[in-house]
């Protein structure tokens, strides 16, 4: 029997509508509209997709967002008083700056830059390291997103066999860390790896980050096993695909994500997620008595 396909843009449709209920409560409980503040420098094309897709769906969910556009050759010191003003900004609770940039600006500079409070990309080492520890404030949105189709399909991982082909820091090194704290076992393949398909077919969920297309062949997944594609690559002939040969591998496979509708939807939401979980966090805090914070900090 082909594969169930876990449908993406349904499962967000509904994670959405819990982030809407939860602006609506902060704003009647506390007087607060979540904000994102999005920085985008230079005009990379698909960046200029993906940072108006965000602004959509911020709208959708009733958080307001601003979209601050830098030309490609401007100066890194200019970017870094940009991040700092947007820190000290009462009505921004989250700070993105798309990647990538143009060489010339640190990233590191940038991440360290932005707030940990607002840091619902999770890129911040401090957020880097809160995941290795097993509690990040911000987890980054694509893992996210990836855990949370799993849990609402009701994809169990304790003791599983996870492999995660792709290693970036945005994707496959936190999507391994993440998958290890909910106690799989995991292994984490890159470019570099020899005989990817000795790893992929002992995979229970095989989770694929590479960006090449047809990466992943039927006879390198095991029968019944669950397929998460985050790729998304632009063929020649303008189709978008993921990195696994889904016809193929949908015959083998018990569950698996299609490219678009699959892991793409998640990404944006867990974005919104973070951002209202970071509204979230900061009204708590505001509405905690002085009197307690001067007795917490001595
Ligand atoms: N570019 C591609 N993915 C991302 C992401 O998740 N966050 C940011 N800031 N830039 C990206």
């Amino acid at each position: 029997m082909p594969a169930k396909i876990i449908d993406g843009t349904k499962i967000a449709r509904l994670v959405r509508a819990e982030i809407r209920d939860r602006t609506k409560a902060l704003l009647a409980n506390h007087g607060i509209k979540p904000g994102l503040a999005v920085i985008m420098i230079g005009e990379n094309p698909a960046s200029v997709v993906y940072v108006r897709n965000k602004v959509r769906a911020c709208a959708d969910v009733g958080i307001s967002s601003q979209v601050f556009n830098f030309s490609a050759n401007v100066s890194e010191a200019e970017i870094l008083d940009c991040i700092r003003q947007l820190n000290e900004a009462n009505n921004v609770h989250g700070i993105l700056v798309q990647l990538p940039i143009p060489e010339g600006i640190s990233v590191q500079h940038i991440l360290e830059t932005i707030s940990i409070d607002k840091d619902v990309d999770g890129f911040h080492l401090y957020n880097v390291g809160g995941l290795v520890a097993g509690d990040a404030i911000f987890p980054p949105c694509t893992p996210y997103g990836v855990q949370k189709l799993l849990e609402y399909e009701g994809i169990e991982l304790e003791g599983r066999n996870v492999t995660v082909v792709g290693a970036s820091n945005i994707v496959g090194k936190p999507m391994a860390l993440m998958l290890m704290r909910k106690e799989a076992t995991v292994a984490i393949c890159h470019a570099k790896t020899r005989d990817l398909a000795q790893y992929t077919i002992i995979a229970d969920i095989l989770v694929v980050a590479a960006g090449k297309p047809n990466l992943i062949l039927p006879q390198m997944v095991r029968s019944g096993a669950v397929v998460i594609d985050v790729g998304i690559n632009r063929l020649p002939d303008g189709r978008l695909v993921g990195d696994v040969d889904f016809e193929g591998v949908r015959q083998k496979a018990a569950y698996i994500t299609p490219v678009p509708g699959g892991v793409g939807p998640m990404t944006v939401t867990m974005l919104l997620h973070n951002t209202v979980a970071s509204a979230e966090r900061i009204a708590a805090r505001a509405g905690r008595a002085p009197a307690f914070d001067q007795a917490a900090s001595g």
